[in-house]
C-alpha cells in the first residue's frame, strides 16, 4: 500500500510513523508513506497562498482549488500505475469504520487529502476526490490527525504486517463486535483476581467466556454493532 498524504504542515506526521507497527510495515516495504506540502504547489512564488474568502461572505477561509488540483495532480502522477484513490478527510464524510477500513485496505494506493480552515473548494471535491472520509462526528483542527488515523487502521490490515502476536483476530470490530476484557500477570492486581476460566486451561471453556463477554459488552455499549452484526 503506498500512501502519499497532501497537507500544510507536514511537520505533523514527524514521528507519527516512526514506532512501532507501521514502522515495521514500512521496514518490510509493505507499505510506504510519502508526505507533501500543499503549499508547494500554490503557483504564487511569492506568498505562496493557499486559502482565500468564500462566496457568499460566509466566516472564515477556504482552501483555494488551484494548489490542491495541482498537488492532487502530482500525486496521480507519483502514483501513476498504482490507481490511487483520491480520499479527503472532512467531518462530512462518511464515518470510518472497520468495513470502511478493510474497503482502503484493499486499495493498490490512497492520496490522503488534509483540509484545513473551513474546508476546502467544492469543485476539487467534485473533480479529484474519490472518497469523503470523517473519523468521527467532532470538528479537528485539520484533516491531519484523521489521516494518520486512517494510515494506521488501514496498515494493520495489509497482509504481513501483524505478526500472529498482534493479530487483527482479537482486535474489537474485527467480528464486528468490541473484543472482550484481557489480563496478564499477576494473577492477583490490588486484591483482584483473574477471572477463574482464564486459567483453567480449557480452551474451550475459554472461547465461551470470551465471546459472551464480547455480546455483553457490544450489547451494553454498542448496541447499534449488535444489530449490524445479525444478532439481537
Ligand atoms: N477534519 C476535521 N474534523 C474531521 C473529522 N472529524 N474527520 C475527518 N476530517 C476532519
Amino acid at each position: 500500500m503506498l500512501f502519499d498524504i497532501l497537507t500544510l504542515f507536514p511537520a505533523m506526521f514527524d514521528g507519527a510513523f516512526t514506532d512501532s507497527i507501521i514502522k515495521r510495515a514500512v521496514d518490510k516495504g509493505l507499505v510506504s508513506v510519502d508526505i507533501h506540502n500543499i503549499r508547494d504547489y500554490s503557483g504564487d512564488v511569492k506568498h505562496q497562498t493557499v486559502d482565500d474568502y468564500p462566496y457568499g461572505g460566509d466566516a472564515g477561509m477556504l482552501m483555494k482549488p488551484e494548489p490542491l488540483a495541482a498537488a492532487i495532480r502530482a500525486a496521480k502522477e507519483r502514483l501513476d500505475g498504482r490507481n490511487p484513490t483520491v480520499v479527503y478527510l472532512t467531518p462530512a464524510g462518511r464515518l470510518l469504520n472497520q468495513d470502511t477500513v478493510k474497503e482502503l485496505s484493499a486499495k493498490e494506493s490512497l492520496i490522503l487529502l488534509c483540509g484545513r480552515y473551513k474546508g476546502i473548494d467544492q469543485r476539487v471535491i467534485d473533480s479529484y476526490v474519490d472518497m469523503e472520509v470523517s473519523i468521527g462526528d467532532y470538528v479537528l483542527s485539520g484533516g491531519e490527525i484523521p489521516a494518520m488515523a486512517v494510515v494506521d487502521a488501514v496498515t494493520r490490515l495489509i497482509p504481513g504486517v501483524l505478526s500472529n502476536i498482534d493479530s487483527a483476530e482479537t482486535d474489537s470490530f474485527h467480528n464486528g463486535l468490541l473484543s472482550h476484557p484481557h489480563y496478564t500477570r499477576p494473577e492477583v492486581f490490588e486484591g483482584i483476581k483473574v477471572p477463574e476460566v482464564l486459567i483453567s486451561g480449557h480452551h474451550a471453556n475459554i472461547r465461551g467466556w470470551q465471546k459472551q463477554k464480547s455480546l455483553e459488552l457490544t450489547k451494553a455499549r454498542r448496541p447499534d454493532l449488535l444489530n449490524g452484526a445479525g444478532i439481537d
